[in-house]
């Protein structure tokens, strides 16, 4: 092992700020996240609603990246992104998809696995137009996720859409929505016995069925 391997492989941080039990979670898992996020938000978790969306593209290779929570519509959980970007893509051909979140200051994670969907536009345009005018403009001048030659590409049509005046959402930029599958609660323990409640929706989709896995 070199000295950074070394340095990497003895940081350590033991978990013991709480517990999950059966009890806790009760029977419906949205309503449960809602609670832990509210519980983060009063912890005040940086960037508390930042998750990590995994994707898979055509060939079946995995795609990972941050995007932020921006709605829980009807037990959905939607984000808003750029239809044409690399992640579209991959929903397009594929619209399994991962969600995790991550609160470090509480020792917890949770993670959301379902199918993906777009949100209806009327959604995308009142999200959109609630926007700041710099992030509207700018979700309109970046080609997201293509190759450009430098940024002078980006500032020039940053200027361009800005001279334009009148600025409209793009059809190729609006939400997603992820109708969960399964949900897992992860609470960090001691000696690294963490808690682990998983909750996986029935075959016919009505309700959820709860079970605790090992760490
Ligand atoms: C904290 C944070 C929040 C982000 N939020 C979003 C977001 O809500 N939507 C989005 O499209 N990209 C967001 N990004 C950028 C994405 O991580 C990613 O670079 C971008 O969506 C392009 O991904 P893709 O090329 O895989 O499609 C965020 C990045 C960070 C670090």
């Amino acid at each position: 092992m070199d000295s950074f391997s070394k340095n990497i492989a003895n940081i350590r941080q033991d978990y013991c700020q709480a517990t999950l039990s059966e009890s806790e979670t009760g029977n419906d898992p949205v309503l449960f996240f809602t609670r832990w996020f509210e519980e983060a938000q009063h912890a005040e978790c940086i960037e508390v609603n930042a998750l990590t969306l995994a994707t898979v593209d055509a060939s079946g290779k995995p795609h990972a990246r941050i995007v932020l929570l921006k709605g829980l519509e009807k037990g959905s959980f939607v984000f808003f992104t750029n239809y044409h970007s690399d992640k579209g893509h991959e929903l397009a051909a594929n619209p399994h998809a991962s969600m995790v979140f991550f609160w470090p200051e509480l020792q917890r994670q949770v993670r959301i696995e379902g199918l993906i969907s777009k949100v209806d536009p009327a959604y995308s345009d009142e999200y959109f137009y609630s926007r700041p005018l710099g992030s509207q403009i700018g979700a309109i001048a970046s080609p997201q996720s293509q190759r450009i030659a430098d940024r002078s590409v980006l500032e020039e049509s940053l200027a361009a859409v800005a001279a334009q005046g009148d600025v409209k959402r793009p059809a190729h930029w609006g939400g997603y929505q992820l109708k969960p599958q399964r949900i897992e609660f992860w609470q960090g323990r001691a000696s690294r016995l963490h808690d682990r409640i998983v909750f996986e929706q029935t075959e016919e989709g009505s309700s959820w069925t709860q079970y605790r896995i090992a760490p």
